[in-house]
């Protein structure tokens, strides 16, 4: 028997993608925000770049979910609402929630309808006695966040190194933002990739098959979709690396010739080798989490690894 379920549409800003892209291709530093990735196709290529060889983390995140759930439930604890933010195809709740006792509710947080549409479809199946409901938002919103009515003790979770893909000062008010949400000793769990050997990180975002690139160069398609452009598919390539400075992947979609399209009304013109700055993920060590956590006023954490000691999961207490 299936329980209730329900969708709350906090409508996030979407329309604000001509606008942000606009500004972005007018900078000096050309970039687009990575939250555009997600559109139907986006998510899509995201869920099958978690399937291949090259790319770790999600593997590492599922192997910690399922081989440390009992001691993962025992830390967050029994009768609690369960939210996640960034909760793209769910299936990472649905571990979660079967390894909790008694889940008052789960409650799936994302920018992208249709990934909480599959995401519920899922969670009904695969949990159909534990209540859920899904709100369509933009979780760096946290004033519009603490308005979502979660029941009895809560507990955020904040997985697939999502938290990387924010710049550090905003990783900071993201997680002060979850803290400001919770009560005294509940709890905050989040899954971060670590920092490791170079190689390792740049075979992850240049995969053979090319579906990073795919997913990379999938925004020229939505630009084109949206402005009704005409931006031919060889114009830009992926570029992927590891800024060891900084501590991130950067992806980059660079342009192959001197080129310029009138996007929204506005010529932006390209030179070759000039790049668009798409995305940065971030890495991190344990004690670089552990002190984000300390600073946001989290008391203590409890550290899981998966066996190659590639990613982990904290689960802090407020
Ligand atoms: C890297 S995926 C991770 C998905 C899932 N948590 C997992 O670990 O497999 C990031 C998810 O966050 C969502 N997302 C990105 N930016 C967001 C924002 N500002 N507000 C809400 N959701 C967002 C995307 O739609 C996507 O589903």
């Amino acid at each position: 028997m299936q329980n209730s379920y329900e969708i709350i549409d906090l409508k996030p800003r979407l329309s604000d993608f001509k606008k942000d892209v606009i500004n972005g291709l007018l900078s000096e530093n050309k970039w687009i925000s990575p939250k555009f990735f997600y559109d139907r196709t986006g998510s899509e290529l995201f869920e099958e770049i978690t399937k291949l060889d090259e790319y770790y983390p999600t593997r590492a995140e599922l192997e910690i979910l399922k081989d440390k759930a009992s001691e993962i439930g025992e830390v967050i604890g029994k009768d609690v609402s369960l939210t996640e933010f960034g909760s793209g195809n769910g299936k990472k709740s649905v571990l979660l929630a079967k390894c909790l006792t008694n889940p008052r509710e789960v409650i799936l947080v994302d920018i992208s309808m249709d990934a909480l549409k599959d995401a519920l479809k899922r969670f009904g199946m695969e949990c159909p006695n534990i209540p859920a409901k899904a709100v369509c938002a933009d979780y760096t919103a946290i004033d519009v966040m603490s308005s979502i009515k979660m029941a009895g003790r809560k507990a955020i979770v904040f997985l697939g190194s999502t938290i990387g893909n924010m710049e550090p000062a905003d990783q900071r008010s993201f997680i002060a933002g979850c803290r400001k949400i919770l009560s005294d000793g509940e709890t905050f769990t989040i899954g971060a990739d670590l920092k490791k050997n170079p190689e390792v990180i740049e075979r992850a975002y240049n995969d053979s098959k090319g579906i990073t690139a795919m997913f990379n160069l999938n925004l020229i398609a939505r630009i084109n979709l949206e402005f009704g452009t005409n931006i031919p598919p060889d114009a830009f390539r992926h570029y992927a690396f590891y800024n060891s400075n900084e501590g991130r992947v950067e992806m980059h979609l660079i342009s192959t010739r001197d080129q310029s399209y009138n996007v929204g009304g506005i010529t932006i013109r390209f030179r070759e080798g000039e790049s668009i700055h798409t995305e940065n993920s971030y890495k991190f060590s344990i004690s670089e989490l552990k002190a984000m956590l300390r600073e946001a006023g989290f008391s203590e954490t409890s550290v899981w690894k998966d066996s190659r000691d590639l990613y982990a999961l904290i689960t802090a207490v407020a």
